[in-house]
């Protein structure tokens, strides 16, 4: 079998002595993800030759699901068989015009001329998989995103592998560095992440212990674009040379792979070889790496949107804001608390809106835009057990802070963008101390969401409308230009 690397968590399989063609999360272009995200190398994918016979989109995440390319991949080849973990991303590629499409759990198989697919296990949150690839040349595991759990559920799924295909694994495609592409945005920690990365590197050093295998480090490759480019310098703790040395040091039996786009990874009679340059599918443009890790500060929240722009049209969105703060989020908070015991309550809820950023401070006139709560740029709500108020400014004692911009949640209200998207372009920002002292001990109030906000719409909520309407558009103008 002939893996193709075409960058990031993209590959194409050729498997079998018929070449049955496998595309994993196909990203045609580099900027994805509303235009907030490119990859690093810049690379040219030679699509019309891509010509899968199946597409595998491992999960929704937008650097795995790219509603763009798949439009172009369903009207190059509606035939074209599509498999996913996600009934969501099912409906968007039926609607998209494929005509087949499976939703597969955890060790489905799918029978191949010459070979099999068998999806793998992921022990994080989010709904996905791995996929193994078998045939007479090998076995290989593209780990892709998943979570390969600990070091027991790691033996598990090896002896699975080993039982459905009888060989050991000959090729790992696995993810290497944690990713830290949104802890300053939530609070979190800043600085090199020594238990998690510390944890990955014990999950891959064991796969080498189990059996001789080789691995290629892959999928790290998305950074944010400008103008949130900065926040890239809190994102990847390590490099891949780290990385390299580290797992040589902790298992010298793996045959690390150093493999770039337009490699292909040959598995043959269950020897691995890399050939250079050997793809016709994908070159590299730019050798590009990912930005220097720089954990000392976090970028400042400022709205995006020119100011003037911003200003002369903030009155509107003000006023919807008000609106879906008294008529939506407070409703659908008051659902959530019921039944809250008494020691949650009160709890005390601000939201801190950015809009241009100079607001005021050349202008006299731009601070108090006739706003309803004139020159206020944020409001604390009070949820109690009678009822909740909502009054101007931030509470000092807040138990949730959310900062979010002007543009940005006025994207979200109208359903054109996802919260998910605001928050990796660092538009969206939160600190937590919804805790409280219970039977001695200090517990988080479980009802509260994430981010109060996400109450109404919900995460997922707001990433299907965004989906959607991107679907919609698409559709759009493809019948419009036939
Ligand atoms: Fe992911």
């Amino acid at each position: 079998m002939r893996w193709h690397y075409l960058g990031h968590a993209m590959w194409l399989l050729e498997l079998g002595s018929d070449r049955t063609r496998i595309l994993f999360d196909p990203l045609l272009t580099d900027v994805h993800d509303a235009g907030l995200s490119t990859l690093v190398p810049t690379r040219e994918v030679m699509r019309e030759r891509l010509a899968p016979d199946f597409i595998i989109v491992s999960h929704r995440h937008p650097d795995h699901f790219d509603v763009d390319s798949l439009a172009w991949l369903a009207a190059a080849d509606p035939q074209t068989v599509v498999l996913t973990s996600d009934p969501m991303v099912a409906q968007v590629c039926g609607k998209l015009g494929f005509r087949s499409v499976s939703v597969l759990g955890a060790w489905d198989r799918v029978e191949l001329e010459g070979g099999a697919l068998l999806t793998t296990p992921s022990y994080g949150s989010s709904v996905e998989w791995g996929v193994a690839a078998m045939s007479v040349d090998g076995l290989v595991w593209n780990h892709i995103d998943s979570v390969l759990g600990s070091p027991e559920q790691i033996q598990r799924s090896l002896e699975v592998l080993r039982g459905a295909s009888g060989q050991a694994v000959h090729l790992h495609l696995a993810r290497w560095c944690p990713v830290l592409e949104v802890a300053p945005q939530l609070g979190g920690r800043l600085g090199f992440p020594r238990g998690s990365y510390g944890q990955l590197l014990d999950g891959l050093a064991l796969l080498g212990r189990e059996e001789p295998t080789a691995l290629a480090p892959a999928a790290v490759s998305v950074v944010p674009r400008a103008p949130f480019d900065g926040l890239g310098r809190n994102t990847f703790p390590v490099t891949l040379r780290r990385f390299r040395r580290d797992l040589e040091a902790l298992a010298p039996e793996i045959q690390q792979l150093d493999v770039g786009v337009g490699d292909v990874v040959c598995v043959h009679q269950g020897s691995v070889t890399l050939e250079e340059r050997a793809s016709p599918l994908a070159k590299a443009v730019e050798a590009s790496a990912l930005p220097l890790f720089v954990p000392f500060e976090v970028v400042e929240l400022t709205d995006p949107q020119p100011s003037v722009q911003a200003c002369e049209r903030r009155e509107e969105p003000l006023r919807e804001i008000r609106e879906w703060l008294e008529n939506r989020l407070v409703p659908r908070l008051r659902e959530l608390s019921c039944g809250a015991p008494p020691w949650q309550l009160p709890l005390v809820l601000c939201l801190d809106l950015r809009s241009c950023e100079p607001c005021g401070s050349d202008d006299g006139d731009c601070s108090t835009p006739g706003s309803l709560d004139s020159g206020v740029q944020g409001w604390t709500l009070t949820l109690g057990a009678a009822g909740c108020g909502i009054r101007a400014g931030l509470d000092a004692d807040y138990d949730q802070l959310v900062a979010v911009t002007l543009s940005g949640l006025t994207g979200v209200l109208s359903g054109r963008s996802s919260w998910g998207e605001l928050l990796l372009s660092g538009q969206l920002r939160c600190s937590d101390r919804a805790f409280r002292v219970c039977e001695g001990e200090l517990r988080r109030v479980a009802w509260l969401p994430a981010l109060f906000v996400y109450a109404c719409p919900g995460y997922e909520e707001s990433f299907e409308a965004a989906t959607w309407g991107r679907v919609a558009e698409l559709l759009d103008a493809g019948s419009r230009m036939s």
